[in-house]
Order: C-alpha cells, then sequence, then structure tokens
C-alpha cells in the first residue's frame, strides 16, 4: 500500500507529499473535520478559503462566531462549525495541538475517527484510522461477513493488523485513496488494486457484495412552512435558536415541524400570507423535511430579526434548505 501511495496519492491541499515531514496539524485537523460527512472534491475549495482567512489556528479562534458560521454555510452539520470554533479555542488555550490520539480524543468535535487521523497524519502515530472508504476496503479484503455496522468490531480488529508501525499517515490515506479511486462502492477497478491477489472477496468473485450492511431505518417525513416577508426589496430574516436544528444559523421564519403540513400556523407577523405551490424539500441526518411556502409583503414588527436586502442574499450565509427556499421563492415572484 505504501509503495502504491508513493506512486498513486492523490494531491490534496492538506496533505503533504508521501514521505515527506509531517503537514501542519491545524490544515490536518481543519480538513478531517470539513471532510467529516462532505466529499473531498466539495471540501476542497470551501479549505483554500478556510485557510485564506484563517491561516493558524490562533487566527480561527480569534474570528467572530458569524463570520464563521457564515463562511461554513452549506457545509452541512452546523454543530461541526461550532465545535470548530470551540477546538480552535481549547488548542490555543493549551498551547498547541495535542500530539496524542488520546489528547486529540478529548478535544470538542473531534471523535474516535478524526482523533486517530490526525495523530497519524500531523503526528506519525500509530493510529488505526478507519473512515467508510477504509472501511469498504478492509471489508472487502477480508470478507467479513457481519453486516454494518456491528461489522465494524471485525473491520477495526483487522485494521489493526495490516497497520503499519512507520508511516501509519500515509497508509491510512492510501487506503482512503484506494477505496475512493480503486476499490469503489459500484464496479471496484480490482484489475489496477494493489491488494487484488490477498483480497478474499475478489477471489470469491464477489468484491461488490462486501461491505454488507444492515438494511436502514426509514427516516420520518416532517412538514412545515417557511415565511419570506417582503419589503422595499428587503427581506426578514432571523436567527435560529442556539441548540436544535441549524441552531444559531440565520434563517428564514420557519413554523413548527409536524406530521402533516402546518399551513400558515405560526407566522413571524401577522400578514396577508398566500402559500405558493411550489414546496422545498431536504434530507437532515434525522428526518426528512418538506416545506411549504408562504409569503406576504408588509412591514410587521421584525424586533427580533434582520431586514435584509433581497439582492445580496447569497452573503446572508443561510443553510442550504433555505437558500434552496429562497431560490424558489425569487422566481416564483420573477413569474408573478
Ligand atoms: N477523507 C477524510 N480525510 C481524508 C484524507 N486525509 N485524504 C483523503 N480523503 C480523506
Amino acid at each position: 500500500m505504501l509503495a502504491w501511495y508513493d506512486a498513486h496519492a492523490r494531491t490534496l491541499p492538506w496533505r503533504a507529499a508521501p514521505g515527506s515531514n509531517a503537514p501542519d496539524p491545524y490544515r490536518v485537523w481543519l480538513s478531517e473535520i470539513m471532510l467529516q460527512q462532505t466529499t473531498v472534491a466539495a471540501v476542497t475549495p470551501r479549505f483554500a478559503e478556510f485557510v485564506a482567512l484563517w491561516p493558524s489556528v490562533e487566527a480561527l479562534a480569534a474570528a467572530p462566531e458569524g463570520d464563521l458560521m457564515a463562511a461554513w454555510a452549506g457545509l452541512g452539520y452546523y454543530a461541526r462549525a461550532r465545535n470548530l470554533h470551540a477546538c480552535a479555542r481549547a488548542v490555543v488555550a493549551a498551547g498547541g495541538f495535542p500530539e496524542t490520539e488520546a489528547g486529540l480524543r478529548a478535544l470538542p468535535g473531534v471523535g474516535a475517527y478524526t482523533a486517530a487521523a490526525i495523530a497519524a497524519i500531523a503526528f506519525g502515530e500509530r493510529a488505526v484510522v478507519i473512515d467508510a472508504n477504509v472501511a469498504r476496503v478492509v471489508a472487502r479484503l477480508f470478507a467479513i461477513e457481519t453486516p454494518l455496522p456491528k461489522g465494524l468490531a471485525e473491520i477495526r480488529t483487522a485494521t489493526d493488523t495490516i497497520t503499519p508501525d512507520t508511516r501509519a499517515g500515509d497508509f491510512a490515506q492510501a487506503m482512503m485513496d484506494l477505496g475512493s479511486s480503486v476499490c469503489t462502492p459500484r464496479a471496484p477497478r480490482c484489475l489496477a488494486c494493489p491488494l487484488s491477489a490477498e483480497c478474499a472477496a475478489y477471489a470469491r468473485g464477489n468484491p461488490e457484495g462486501f461491505p454488507i450492511k444492515q438494511p436502514k431505518a426509514v427516516k420520518p417525513q416532517r412538514h412545515g412552512t417557511i415565511f419570506w416577508l417582503e419589503q422595499n426589496d428587503r427581506v426578514l430574516l432571523v436567527r435560529r435558536p442556539p441548540r436544535g436544528l441549524l441552531g444559531g444559523m440565520r434563517a428564514l421564519p420557519t413554523g413548527p415541524w409536524t406530521e402533516a403540513p402546518p399551513g400558515l400556523a405560526d407566522p413571524p407577523v401577522a400578514a396577508a400570507w398566500t402559500l405558493l405551490p411550489d414546496t422545498v424539500a431536504h434530507v437532515f441526518t434525522h428526518f426528512r423535511l418538506e416545506l411549504s411556502l408562504a409569503v406576504a409583503r408588509g412591514r410587521g414588527h421584525g424586533d427580533s430579526g434582520e431586514w435584509w436586502p433581497v439582492a445580496e442574499l447569497d452573503s446572508a450565509g443561510l443553510p442550504t434548505v433555505f437558500a434552496k427556499a429562497a431560490t424558489t421563492i425569487r422566481a416564483a415572484n420573477r413569474r408573478a
């Protein structure tokens, strides 16, 4: 795997070249937090923006929380952005990043995977690093029959047996790259794989059959309404409560999430609301949400909100679901 990595490593902005000195722990940590649940392709340009704005952990720790949340917009899972800030402050207070897996694990927002990845990549510690790509490679290599998520314990034991004592960071990233480019979920390119001669799933002629997955529970469907109140080319925006879904983010006002479409229940102000024929759908971690769109003109008190110029909504840092709704509503307003 290390020889394969020397020849085939992807060049990524947070990486050092294979076999070279360890990269900056700040960049490794930031990239790993951004890459949780988000693809390399989506993260790459955002990573460049972040390090241009905040080139060090000290700079990030000193950033106003609102700036950081706005820069995070679109990357999803906003609790991660809040933890990012808390973590940066904890690191600065401690005088630098902890250099062990256990020390890293104690930081806000740093889970088992992330602690192992940073320890191996930034500090050269022999840590067992398992993300979804690595889990798939190992499940195939050893033909692990226990379905995920239960099978992860066996995958961990197996990964431990093949993790080298040196270059653990390069090994982990080699496994990640192999998983993303060769040992892909569908149609793996086994003829290009350095592990095929030793791969138990390949020997069985069924690499795509691994990892075996427990069928997923279906996500519940919820409904809600977004309220678009416009006056003088400005729209009312609010700040969501600090806890809960999209906590602390700037947003369009919403009513409650309910089992059936709530219609015009709980508008932010009394006005002549009309429901548009369009709806917007979004899938969150634990549920699907379908949002009706209500529009009205008028002043309203809006004392807890801000009147934001409609033409400048792109700079409001709205989470994806609200940005989608705004696009739909503005298109409907142009038709009207
Ligand atoms: N996904 C998460 N961390 C990664 C890394 N360091 N390289 C490639 N893909 C990744």
